[in-house]
């Protein structure tokens, strides 16, 4: 059997820098058309030197593949209708992190007062800038998202023309804002697709699928499958494929991170096909993407994917992969 996959768009990635970006941005590009990349670099991406600089390096790294990034800025509540204006045709998004709440987030945001970041998104909404966001509390870890919750209803009230986007959604909760609010959407990881706390820490304990936020209970992963396998036109993927070498992984303090990007479109392929939604693959992995964030540029891509085992690498490069080793069912036939 074979499926065909269309521009598929990864709408929230890590690529790192340096060695890193080298090692894992050709492992992306080969089979995504484009990919939202993030902006937490050490320092975080937050001038327009620094955003077109990166994106330069990306592209070096890429080669002669047809990807396109699109950038995006770290939130600062500094940011002034002259900046952003000057930068509006650089930019893709916004990501706003909560401050520490997860890797190089320290330059976060460290509280939600409108009055200090509300001129910054009436500029974003007017501007038509997405803004992306981070969605935990510094709470119990289980219940950081579900506490986000009040913020995002309070954004998404206070400003019904910013495009809002809870990134990595992982929640039941977080699922049925969707219905409630115009401008919220989210993105969803393969990970958290694909496993609950059980799988990080109900056995021995596996730091390759320690993340943030956290995999969470099986009614959470049951309303993530059952939103994301319909199609529904307000969610779209993201791997939030984040690499770390493995000695910062299987370390005394552990980073968080799944690095996905190389098995992302065999292991959606194989999940939608189980649960007979194959047909909505496509929305998931590209249309609703586009639809979302309008006018994404890309040069038109065909990923042929097969019915054929294929062996998940033990590593990539210093990075291990979410499932090494494991046995799939769907290998990458073609690209064209
Ligand atoms: O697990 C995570 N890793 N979650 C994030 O939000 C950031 C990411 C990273 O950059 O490593
Ligand atoms: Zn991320």
């Amino acid at each position: 059997m074979e499926v065909i996959l269309k521009n598929p768009l990864d709408m929230h990635l890590h690529l790192r820098d340096g060695d890193m970006l080298s090692l894992v941005a050709p492992l992306s590009s080969r089979t995504f058309s484009g990919g939202l990349i993030m902006p937490n670099l050490i320092p975080p991406v937050t001038s327009k030197e620094e955003l077109i600089s990166y994106r330069g390096r990306i592209l070096e790294a890429i080669g002669d593949d047809n990807f396109t990034p699109y950038m995006t800025l770290f939130f600062k509540p500094t940011y002034t209708e002259e900046f952003l204006k000057d930068i509006r045709d650089n930019l893709t998004a916004i990501k706003l992190y909560p401050a520490g709440i997860t890797t190089n987030s320290e330059g976060g945001l460290s509280g939600f007062d409108l009055d200090e970041i509300g001129d910054t998104l009436d500029v974003m909404s007017s501007l038509e800038i997405p803004l992306c966001i981070h969605g935990e509390t510094n709470g119990f870890v289980m219940d950081r998202e579900a506490e986000f919750g009040a913020i995002y209803e309070l954004l998404a009230s206070n400003f019904p023309n910013l495009k809002i986007i809870m990134e990595h959604i992982t929640t039941r909760d977080s699922v049925e804002l969707l219905d409630i609010y115009d401008n919220l959407y989210a993105t969803i990881t393969l990970h958290h697709l694909l496993i609950t706390l059980d799988d990080v820490a109900g056995g021995m304990l596996n730091p390759h699928l320690f993340c943030k936020p956290i995999a969470k209970r099986y009614e959470d992963r049951e309303a993530l499958r059952e939103v994301a396998l319909s199609g529904h036109p307000k969610v779209m993927f993201g791997s939030d494929s984040a690499p770390h070498p493995q000695d910062a992984k299987e370390a005394h303090f552990c980073s968080a991170g799944v690095f996905t990007a190389p098995i992302a479109l065999q292991l959606l392929t194989e999940l939608f096909l189980e649960n007979s939604n194959l047909d909505n693959l496509q929305k998931f992995i590209s249309d609703n993407g586009q639809n979302i964030y309008k006018n994404l540029e890309f040069s038109p891509k065909e990923v042929v994917l097969e019915e054929r085992e294929f062996t998940i690498p033990n590593r990539y490069g210093d990075v291990i992969p979410m499932f090494d080793g494991k046995k799939i069912n769907f290998s990458i036939k073609e690209v064209r």
